[in-house]
């Protein structure tokens, strides 16, 4: 259903995504996982076309996201909801408002100029907060919730937007441990359900294992890994991060950049 095929990215000498294929037959729930500057980000922004590629095709059902152009360009967007790491809400606007924000597309300007949604939305969104256990903060400001909380309110209002596909950057990497674990579950619980597809940049290999049907991993802009959690060996891990004995499974790519850091100095220490 969705097919990358030899997808690149180039910012003038640099090259973020260096011709990425792969397939996706049925909705999965999918970690792609690498280091700072891998192109993880890069690859989300190419297939939501918040960025354009340089080179090569993606198709979804058929349909050539990479030509899309106006109104089909914004229609894709809206079935292929983004939600950030620091969430992107409107801090002094209340949570349901920010739901209803999901449903922008199809409003016009005047109306959410005056906050005036049609009262099926108004229920839908609420529906939406329940499910994530979020309806009791409905009339609260989206500034007085707790990071985990406003990730679940970004996600309400993605879903909004009804969307065949979640794609997640580094959802979880400003949260605590326990509000990063609500989150997952609520991707994961979203995928079960609904049969969305979730594509999250994750900062950790142990989230990418423990959510994920399928990880991708990505080092200098290619894709070097592609499977199944099982078949994600610490040793394949360590290949991908390019990461050195010290690795362990929870460390998060930051650690695992200070630790290459850290050899690196130590190495030129020892050449002196
Ligand atoms: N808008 C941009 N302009 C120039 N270079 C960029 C831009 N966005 C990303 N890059 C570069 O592309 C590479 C991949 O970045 P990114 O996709 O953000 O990686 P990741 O999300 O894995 O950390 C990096 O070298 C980054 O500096
Ligand atoms: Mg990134």
């Amino acid at each position: 259903m969705l097919k990358f095929d030899k997808v690149t990215k180039t910012f003038g000498a640099n090259t973020a995504v260096s011709a990425a294929s792969f397939t996706v037959d049925k909705p999965m729930m999918i970690g792609i996982i690498g280091r700072s500057g891998a192109g993880k980000s890069t690859l989300l922004r190419i297939l939501n076309r918040l960025s354009d590629a340089t080179s090569g095709q993606i198709t979804f059902d058929g349909l050539d996201v990479t030509a899309l152009r106006g109104a089909a360009k914004r229609s894709w967007q809206s079935q292929c909801a983004m939600i950030f790491q620091q969430f992107n809400l409107v801090p002094r606007m209340d949570v349901v408002s920010n739901v209803l924000h999901g449903t922008l597309n199809r409003q016009s300007t005047l109306a959410t100029m005056f906050n005036l949604y049609p009262t099926p939305d108004i229920h839908k969104a609420i529906d939406i907060l329940d499910r994530l256990g979020m309806a009791a903060h409905a009339p609260k400001r989206a500034e007085a919730l707790s990071g985990g909380q406003q990730q679940r309110v970004a996600i309400a209002r993605a879903l909004m937007q009804d969307p065949r596909i979640i794609l997640a950057d580094e959802p979880i990497a400003s949260l605590d441990p326990m509000n990063a674990q609500v989150v997952m579950q609520a991707l994961r619980d979203i995928h079960e359900e609904d049969g969305r597809m979730v594509i999250a940049n994750l900062h950790t290999l142990d989230t990418a294992r423990r959510y994920c049907d399928r990880v991708i991993g990505m080092r200098d802009g290619r894709i070097v890994f592609d499977g199944t959690p099982e078949q994600l060996t610490t040793g394949v891990a360590r290949d991908i991060y390019g990461a050195d004995d010290s690795f362990s499974e929870s460390m998060t790519s930051t650690q695992i950049e200070q630790s290459a850091a850290a050899a690196a100095l130590m190495e030129k220490a020892a050449a002196l």
